[in-house]
């Protein structure tokens, strides 16, 4: 069953190696999030040891997926720390596990950093993904607009430089007004 929860405090054990492999399938798979080679669980370790302490220090939201108590994808929300853009968060590394895709969990995490962003305010959300990649159709599906894309705005494994689409959502009132 797919469940998912907000990561407040340290994972277990369990769960925390499985957020290793999360990111490491699915840099694997190609997936462009911020790594152009499979990071090795070191690093991978480091990174989500970084994202938990900013979890912990209140600046971005963690929000992951089990199935049938799997880890199965992840998702964050970084707020923006700025007076002016306090209203907005930015949506980042949402990553479902290339055994569990296509089961709805994508679009579930999503809905529920949507959720947790306007129980806390904020009216905005935005991202960038690399234009063409699987999760632009999600977005598209869950309500995102396309604000543009700028040439040549990340690298791929290959070494190409590939663009990369703007999407954003309004939340709340925001959204019909
Ligand atoms: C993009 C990603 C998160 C989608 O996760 P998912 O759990 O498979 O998505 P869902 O099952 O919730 O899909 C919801 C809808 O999105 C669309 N969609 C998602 N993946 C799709 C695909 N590969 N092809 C076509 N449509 C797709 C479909 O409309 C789908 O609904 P349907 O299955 O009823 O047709 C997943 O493919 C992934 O982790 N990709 C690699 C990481 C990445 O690129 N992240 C973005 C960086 S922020």
């Amino acid at each position: 069953m797919l469940e998912i929860k907000e990561l407040k405090s340290p994972p277990s054990l369990e769960l925390f190696s499985e957020l290793v492999e999360l990111l490491q399938d699915v840099v694997g798979g190609g997936a462009s999030v911020g790594w152009t080679q499979v990071p090795n669980t070191k690093d991978a370790r480091n990174y989500w040891t970084e994202v938990l302490e900013a979890v912990g220090r209140g600046q971005r939201l963690l929000f992951v997926a089990t199935d049938n108590h799997v880890c199965a994808g992840a998702i964050q929300v970084a707020f923006a720390p700025r007076q002016n853009a306090r209203h907005r968060g930015e949506v980042q590394k949402l990553m479902v596990h290339s055994q569990y895709r296509r089961r709805g969990t994508g679009r579930a995490l999503l809905g529920a950093v949507e959720k947790a962003a306007l129980a806390r305010g904020l009216t905005l959300l935005v991202l960038d993904v690399r234009s063409g990649d699987d999760v632009e159709r999600l977005l598209k599906r869950c309500g995102y607009t396309c604000a543009g894309s700028i040439p040549g705005f990340v690298q791929s494994a290959s070494g190409a430089f590939d663009p990369t689409s703007i999407y954003y959502r309004r939340l709340g009132a925001a959204a019909t007004g």
